[in-house]
């Protein structure tokens, strides 16, 4: 059902939250598992609509899949795949099932996969997969909104990638494990992802070197060399980001557990830069505060190790509250601002300037009626409506389902006066509990 969430700014975040498995290194280990003729069994998997659909994914393509939410685990068996067509139904729905592309066309040398199309944050081309795919033997065409790649056999080659696209990273990856020979990739990717993907390939017999470096090499193994695996997906950095860029513009203090704070450097900088404090507890928990109102800061999203695009929105709802001017540069997708005339309904003083938004911060923003307009948007509405005075409405909140799990009750959990409703509700009392007196 789709849902909306209400809201009410003016508590400061207070307390611990418990970061979730990654869902764009689930997504992809998922999709991975179709290389082996047998078992895979994957921990720390968030509970997500994008999982579900990667579930529905893999049993129309013929895998045994047992999706136990309750243990986050899910086990796929792919011994019968009897299908090497993903159709749009699916891939429509969620681009990171675009990668099953490399993973069918590896193994049985033929796969129909549905071309992900646009999105609404950008063009999203997929011209990089194809020529790699090529490079290592495929042909490759699109017909009828599908891409259709056969081969005979495919064999290892150096592929230089123009961009480090994650995607297109991850697709010549899982074609080039079971290729004849060695593949080479330059200026691959480098996101913690893509090295989580290569960890499990290698768990599962595998051979790739290099990942989280720009040089990826992969030496081909036989089908036979690949073996059952059980293995403990990554935790979410976007979902962590999320919750430190919450902490920090409630000018709250929180512990984020279940993190790797070296995958999110470039977020912890940030913060600091704005005036904010982090302290890292132990290997897998930080702790973020901040007391006063936050401090202007620029931002350029880049590539990891660089500030990631996903977490622009939310800091961009931290920095309309912040003393002074703040510029961010979207520098990897052309239509990532949709947020923008959202958060001007809340107050904000921000325009768009081609690739950039220039931010005035302003003291307060008010409560409103917003739309999601995508996952990272949708959480961003959150963040801005907990330093809202009043109460606001997301609605379309499906998109932030995607990706976010159990976000209402971990935001509830640090304090915010939050909660979903049906959405043929109009409800605007989110019934204040706790509202800071101080905090606006
Ligand atoms: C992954 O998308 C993530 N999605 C995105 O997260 C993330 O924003 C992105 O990486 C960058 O970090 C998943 O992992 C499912 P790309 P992906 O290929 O693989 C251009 C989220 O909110 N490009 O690195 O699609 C493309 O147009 C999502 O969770 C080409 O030009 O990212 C884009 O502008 C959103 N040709 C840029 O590169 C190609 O062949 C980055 O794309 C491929 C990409």
């Amino acid at each position: 059902m789709n849902h909306k969430i209400v809201l009410e700014g003016g508590n400061r975040l207070k307390g611990e939250v418990t970061i979730s498995g990654a869902k764009n290194a689930a997504l992809k280990l998922m999709a991975a598992s179709l290389l082996l003729d047998g078992n895979t069994e994957l921990h720390n998997i968030p509970e997500l609509t994008d999982v579900v659909t990667m579930t529905q994914l893999l049993q129309t393509l013929g895998a045994e899949v047992e999706y136990n939410i309750k243990d986050k685990k899910i086990l796929i068996n792919a011994s019968n795949i009897n299908n090497i067509e993903a159709h749009y139904d699916f891939v429509s729905k969620m681009r990171a099932s675009f990668v099953v592309l490399g993973a069918l066309l590896g193994r049985f040398h033929e796969a129909k996969v549905a071309l992900p199309g646009g999105c609404s944050i950008g063009e999203r081309r997929i011209d990089l997969h194809i020529k790699g795919l090529e490079s290592l033997g495929a042909q490759v065409r699109i017909e009828g909104g599908y891409v259709i790649a056969k081969t005979k056999k495919l064999t290892g080659a150096k592929i230089y990638l123009d961009r480090p696209s994650v995607g297109a990273t991850e697709n010549i990856m899982l074609a080039a494990i079971l290729a004849e020979g060695s593949t080479i990739i330059s200026n691959a990717a480098q996101e913690p992802e893509i090295t989580d993907l290569a960890n499990f390939l290698n768990a599962m017999g595998a051979d790739v070197n290099g990942a989280g470096s720009s040089e990826i090499i992969i030496n081909g193994v036989k089908l036979k060399n690949l073996k059952p695996v059980t293995y403990t997906t990554i935790p979410d950095r976007i979902e962590a980001g999320t919750y430190i860029a919450a902490v920090a513009a409630t000018r709250g203090k929180a512990v984020i557990r279940n993190i790797f704070p070296n995958h999110l450097s470039a977020v912890t900088s940030k913060i600091f830069e704005m005036g904010g404090k982090v302290t890292v507890l132990d290997p897998f928990s930080i702790e973020v505060s901040c007391s006063g109102r936050l401090n202007s800061a620029n931002i350029v999203t880049q590539p990891y190790p660089g500030f990631p695009t996903d977490l622009q929105s939310p800091f961009i709802s931290a920095l309309v509250i912040a003393e002074g001017i703040s510029i961010i540069t979207e520098s990897i997708y052309e239509n990532r601002f949709r947020q923008l005339g959202e958060l001007r309904r809340m107050g904000a003083n921000v325009q768009q300037e081609s690739n950039k938004a220039i931010i005035k911060g302003v003291k307060q923003l008010t409560g409103a009626q917003v739309i999601s307009s995508d996952l990272r948007a949708g959480a961003s509405l959150i963040v801005a409506g907990l330093c809202a005075n009043g109460a606001s409405q997301i609605s379309d909140i499906y998109h932030i389902d995607r990706g976010y799990e159990k976000i209402v009750e971990k935001f509830s959990e640090l304090g915010a006066n939050i909660k979903r409703i049906d959405s043929e509700e109009n409800n605007l009392d989110v019934k204040i509990i706790n509202t800071d007196e101080n905090f606006y």
